[in-house]
């Protein structure tokens, strides 16, 4: 078994592989300090809560903003109804941008701590940008 040190090296190799991303994740998680959201929506009633519930729309935002522009753009259905009674347009910037009204000091922090970088402003305008863009 002369091979066995080369064999244990390949598996510790191996395991390591495997397992970078749970470590990277670890390290990377403790890494700095979480950014400082700053929530800052208009406060007109029934303007107050998020479409879904804050913690849900963490994690859910890029698949319902994926999922609505499919709807307008393919199906023409341009608004959503939740629980509540409540309508929304289907919107990037008239619905969640009108209402969180800092987009720096919220989807940008959040988004440069994560390092994602959302391309949809190369069209989509900025409530504050002047004219220029779809909506
Ligand atoms: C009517 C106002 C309103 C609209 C419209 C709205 N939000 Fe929110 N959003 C809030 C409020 C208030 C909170 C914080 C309270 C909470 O966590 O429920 C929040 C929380 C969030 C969070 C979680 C922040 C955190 O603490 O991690 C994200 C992400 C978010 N909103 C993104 C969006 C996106 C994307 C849209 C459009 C699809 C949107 N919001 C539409 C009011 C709104
Ligand atoms: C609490 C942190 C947080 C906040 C606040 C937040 N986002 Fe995000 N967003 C993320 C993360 C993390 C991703 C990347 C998810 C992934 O890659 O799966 C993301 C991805 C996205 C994407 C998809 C980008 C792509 O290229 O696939 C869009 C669009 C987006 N966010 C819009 C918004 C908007 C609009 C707001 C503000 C109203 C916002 N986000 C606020 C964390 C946040
Ligand atoms: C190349 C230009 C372009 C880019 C980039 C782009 N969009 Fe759009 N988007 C459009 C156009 C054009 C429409 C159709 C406008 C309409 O019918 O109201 C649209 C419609 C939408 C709609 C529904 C209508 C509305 O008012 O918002 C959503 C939601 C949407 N896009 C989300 C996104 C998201 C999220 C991203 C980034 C991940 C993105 N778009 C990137 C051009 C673009």
């Amino acid at each position: 078994m002369r091979d066995m040190p080369k064999i244990l090296l390949g598996l510790l190799i191996f395991v390591l592989l495997a397992l970078f991303p749970v470590i990277y994740n670890a390290v990377t998680a403790d890494a700095g300090t979480p950014p400082d959201l700053v929530i800052e929506t208009q406060n007109v009633p029934g303007k107050s809560d998020c479409v879904i519930p804050g913690e849900e729309m963490r994690t859910k935002h890029m698949d319902m903003l994926m999922e609505w522009r499919n709807d307008v753009v393919r199906l023409d259905d341009r608004y959503y109804h939740d629980d509540h009674g409540r309508t929304f347009e289907k919107s990037l910037t008239n619905t969640c941008l009108d209402c969180h009204s800092n987009k720096d000091t919220f989807c940008d922090r959040c988004h440069t701590y994560m390092e994602v970088d959302p391309y949809c402003w190369d069209c989509h305008v900025i409530p504050q940008e002047l004219e220029g863009g779809t909506r």
